[in-house]
């Protein structure tokens, strides 16, 4: 069996529930409506991770927006980042003079943030800013920090809503630890 009951047996436990992730997404969307009040902005999302988490921050912010998506990899294996980073999907929205608001899942060593902040400040847009569900700052290897950040987590691997080990869970509807043994074999 491959139902959720099967996915469920993976998680160590849960670390946000789904209605907690409901109302925090709801508060980040308030603040940023707040923050670009009268602007128009580019919110950016970071595929794959961050698709969950962005259709649910869009609908939460009211200021008029253009969506767009941006495909990374980084080298490095299923938990850790290399720190190299590879534009899979470029957006193609011009960002020039705009407000962009990148989306990402979860911010850990802080690299990959990092390298595509750098590469859309050459665009020249007005501003960027950043907006990540999780944030493992135990981790970070380089000085930088989310703008809006949904929660803060411990170092454990965490799946669920978006976030992936290998590609699977990113459907759970809550956060996750995932089971060590999971990842051991
Ligand atoms: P950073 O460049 O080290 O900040 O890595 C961020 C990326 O690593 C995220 O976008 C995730 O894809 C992945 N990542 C880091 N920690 C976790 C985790 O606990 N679960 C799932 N993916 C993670
Ligand atoms: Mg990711």
């Amino acid at each position: 069996m491959w139902g959720k009951e099967f996915m469920a047996q993976g998680i160590e436990k849960v670390l946000v529930p789904e209605e907690e992730i409901k109302k925090r997404v709801q508060e980040l969307g308030d603040r940023i409506s707040k923050d670009y009040d009268g602007e128009e902005i580019v919110v950016i999302c970071v595929l794959k991770g961050a698709s969950i988490f962005f259709a649910d921050l869009c609908r939460a912010i009211t200021v008029h927006m253009k969506m767009d998506f941006m495909g990374i990899s980084s080298y490095g294996d299923a938990q850790k980042t290399s720190g190299i980073v590879k534009i899979t999907k470029d957006c193609d929205t011009s960002i020039t003079g705009k407000h962009v608001l990148i989306v990402e899942d979860i911010m850990d060593s802080g690299y990959t943030l990092t390298y595509l902040v750098r590469m859309l400040k050459e665009r020249q847009p007005a501003s960027v800013k950043i907006a990540c569900l999780l944030d493992k700052p135990s981790r970070r290897e380089v000085e930088i920090t989310p703008d809006y950040c949904g929660f803060t987590v411990p170092n454990e691997f965490v799946v669920g809503f978006g976030l992936d080990y290998k590609g699977l869970y990113r459907n759970l509807p809550y956060i996750g630890v995932l089971k060590p043994e999971v990842y051991a074999n």
